[in-house]
């Protein structure tokens, strides 16, 4: 039998391996492409040619889950590593001017007595980040939103550079009291949580991640819990929303726990 004879359709095994392969292929596409996609319970497609972009990897809208979230202005703000990287003398300078009508939340030295967040050595992107997202809506609160309205894009930069210059609290754990929480310290591997300094500072500092140590407790947790429920949705491409709602409510209050913590004296100083 020559090799001619052997790679048709008269011969009946080259048929038969020919019909095999083809009839394997197609059933693992169905499995694949469609039956998979839709036997996932937390995803749901609007039809048959959605679950088989899902699962090919095409970022598409889910049906209902997706949908609610772009109705809903988004964070526009562009952050790179040399965003307000050179403060100037007179930014500062115009930034503690303006910082006077900030006082009486966020602390004459950016340290808050309320549970407002202290700005105080807050990295200056984050700031600017912030400032911008409730400017334009995409971070919200009642108390706050007003005061950023009608902030110029100079006055938010100048914000920004006081606020990093003035002495942030330091990172303080009392050990034996309050064992670090595991979430903070490993994150939590198998959820796709990595540990919470790889970019929040006291490992590394993605540009945007916000300086936590020191924050009141009753704030780090609103702000867990906003992201978790997804009111609070101005993280770019969903960063913290997928990690607090991957996070337990046990664990959202250890980490807030964790980081509110600080020195007695510390606290009576700002009192
Ligand atoms: C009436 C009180 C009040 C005033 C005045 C105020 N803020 Fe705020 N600010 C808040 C509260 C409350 C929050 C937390 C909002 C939340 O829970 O989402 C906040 C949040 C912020 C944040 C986000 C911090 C973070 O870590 O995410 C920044 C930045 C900020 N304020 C800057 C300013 C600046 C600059 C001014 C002055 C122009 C100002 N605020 C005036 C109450 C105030
Ligand atoms: C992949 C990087 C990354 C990791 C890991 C991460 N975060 Fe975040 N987190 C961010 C970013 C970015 C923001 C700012 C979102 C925004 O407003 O743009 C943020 C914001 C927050 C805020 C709000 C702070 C404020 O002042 O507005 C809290 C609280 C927070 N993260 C807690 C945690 C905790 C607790 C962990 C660990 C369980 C953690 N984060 C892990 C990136 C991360």
């Amino acid at each position: 039998m020559s090799a001619r004879d052997l790679f048709t359709f008269r011969n009946p095994h080259f048929t038969r391996g020919v019909g095999i392969t083809a009839a394997i292929l197609i059933v693992t596409a169905i499995v694949g492409f469609i039956v998979l996609p839709f036997a996932q319970p937390w995803v749901q497609f609007a039809n048959v040619w959605d679950a088989i972009c899902s699962a090919a990897g095409v970022p598409q809208r889910l049906a209902g889950v997706a949908a609610p979230e772009q109705a809903k202005r988004l964070s526009e703000v562009v952050l790179t590593s040399h965003t307000l990287s050179r403060p100037s003398q007179e930014a500062i300078g115009r930034g503690a001017t303006l910082a006077q009508r900030c006082a009486i939340c966020h602390g004459p030295t950016g340290l808050s007595r309320a549970d407002s967040p202290n700005l105080a050595g807050q990295y200056a992107a984050v700031i600017y980040k912030e400032l911008h997202d409730f400017r334009s809506g995409a971070r919200t609160n009642a108390v706050m939103s007003p005061f950023a309205v009608n902030l110029t894009d100079q006055e938010i930069a100048d914000l920004s550079d006081y606020y990093a210059f003035l002495p942030r609290l330091p990172a303080y754990h009392p050990t034996p009291q309050l064992p670090k929480p595991s979430i903070v310290i490993y994150g939590a591997p198998m959820r796709g949580i990595a540990p919470c300094g790889s970019c929040h500072g006291s490992l590394d500092n993605k540009t945007g991640s916000p300086w936590l140590e020191g924050q009141s407790e009753a704030y780090l947790k609103a702000q867990l819990q906003a992201f978790a429920s997804g009111e609070r949705r101005n993280d770019i491409s969903q960063q913290m929303r997928n990690i607090a709602r991957a996070m337990t409510p046990q664990e959202i209050e250890q980490a807030a726990a964790y980081y509110a913590s600080q020195p007695p004296d510390i606290v009576k100083a700002v009192d």
